[in-house]
């Protein structure tokens, strides 16, 4: 039985990876680690609660002793660390908690793993550190050069506090194998979306705005370009990178799907207008703020080394995939709400009783 250790695994990607690994594999232990921040939200994994291959164990990532105690508990064959501070503009706000968990985490979890994995003879076994990165690493490309995209030889060149923090953290998942051999894989991909995505991104964001006809604020010119891809595709990716990926190599992973912010505001003011058969959700809603600091004009990923090595390709064309995310959140209103309410923590002190311990393993 193979034993995935998913730190990070009640936010947006973490839970939709928990729930493809025991959708996927049936000899599977999944243990999953969170801190249970503003963005990590256990509901996502009620269905999974009571599968007996699954755990949840509530520890920071920056807390040594806690995760040098899980590791030896639960003997983790994979680590993959989703856990971190992921909003942009929370990190121009407040770098400084994006410097601690994104870099100081990562060095502690890579430290903790490599205590517990590192044989007297330097081996490593079959373990293997996956640190689950993003494009933004890489800078800004223009939208004056449309066939120029990101490729892992891209120097890494990040512009805002969240995106240093993650290019920061590589390096060091980087160093890690270089300089004590471990079995560190590095994935890069581009902007996720779909089910249980926190609604301060921009498309939660915009579907709950246009539910509420509320302002639906697109910064700038609403000409940045993102390259859109659905969240199990990413889910997907990351396994077969941790499975049958090339030890200290790292992979992008895009969707080859780039599209304006504009765009994709006015796509979801139809279909949520459409669905809701609700006139009143028209472009008269969009309100266009002032710029983001710093804000990266163009992502364009180029994943054709995750394609060729490892027969990864996108799935989910943007028109089914948006209109499957929008599809969950109108079903999910009420996920919504207490996500944003601050009712979560309620439930989970009505669910388990308290607040939540560090891990008790
Ligand atoms: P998210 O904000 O939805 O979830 C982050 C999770 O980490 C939450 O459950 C939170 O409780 C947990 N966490 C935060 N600090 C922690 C700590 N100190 N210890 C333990 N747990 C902690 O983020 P996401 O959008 O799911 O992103 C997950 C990862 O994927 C991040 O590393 C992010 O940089 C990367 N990524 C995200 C995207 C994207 O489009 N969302 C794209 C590429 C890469
Ligand atoms: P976001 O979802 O925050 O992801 P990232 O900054 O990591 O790419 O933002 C996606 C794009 O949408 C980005 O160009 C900023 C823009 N945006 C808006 O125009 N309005 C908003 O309210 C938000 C949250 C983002």
């Amino acid at each position: 039985m193979t034993c995935y250790l998913v730190t990070g695994g009640a936010g947006f990607i973490g839970s939709n990876f928990v729930l493809y690994l025991l959708r996927a594999h049936d000899d599977v232990r999944v243990v999953n680690v969170d801190a249970l921040t503003y963005a990590g939200n256990l509901e996502n994994l009620c269905s999974v609660e009571d599968d007996p291959r699954y755990a949840f164990l509530q520890a920071d990532i920056r807390d040594a002793e806690a995760m040098a105690a899980i590791i030896e508990a639960e003997r983790p064959d994979y680590v993959v660390n989703f856990a971190a501070e992921s909003h942009v503009d929370r990190s121009i706000e407040d770098p400084g908690i994006f410097e601690s968990t994104n870099v100081g985490g990562t060095v502690n979890l890579l430290n903790v793993c490599r205590a517990a994995w590192e044989a007297p003879d330097g081996g490593y076994g079959e373990h293997r550190y996956l640190q689950v990165s993003t494009d933004e690493a890489y800078g800004t490309l223009s939208l004056e050069e449309p066939d120029a995209f990101f490729a892992e030889t891209t120097p890494l060149a990040p512009h805002s506090p969240y995106s240093a923090s993650k290019a920061s953290a590589d390096l060091f998942v980087g160093a890690y194998g270089d300089t004590f051999g471990m079995p560190v894989l590095i994935t890069r991909c581009s902007n996720n979306y779909g089910p249980y995505q926190f609604p301060e991104k921009l498309i939660p964001l915009m579907i709950r705005n246009a539910v509420h006809h509320e302002a639906l604020p697109v910064y700038g010119d609403g000409l940045n370009v993102r390259d859109w891809l659905f969240v199990e595709d990413h889910c997907k990716a990351i396994d077969l990178v941790l499975r049958k990926g090339r030890l200290g190599e790292v992979y992008n992973v895009g969707g080859h799907n780039e599209r304006a912010n504009i765009d994709i505001v006015k796509t979801i003011i139809r279909l949520v207008s459409e669905r809701l058969g609700d006139p009143e959700i028209n472009d008269g809603l969009i309100t266009f703020v002032e710029d983001r600091k710093g804000h990266d004009r163009r992502y364009g990923i180029d994943a054709s080394k995750i394609g060729s090595e490892l027969g990864w390709r996108p799935e989910t064309t943007f028109e089914v995939g948006i209109e499957r995310t929008i599809d969950w959140y109108l079903a999910h209103a009420e996920w919504v709400e207490s996500v944003t309410s601050g009712a979560y923590q309620a439930y989970y002190e009505q669910m388990y009783g308290h607040r939540g311990a560090a891990a008790d393993a």
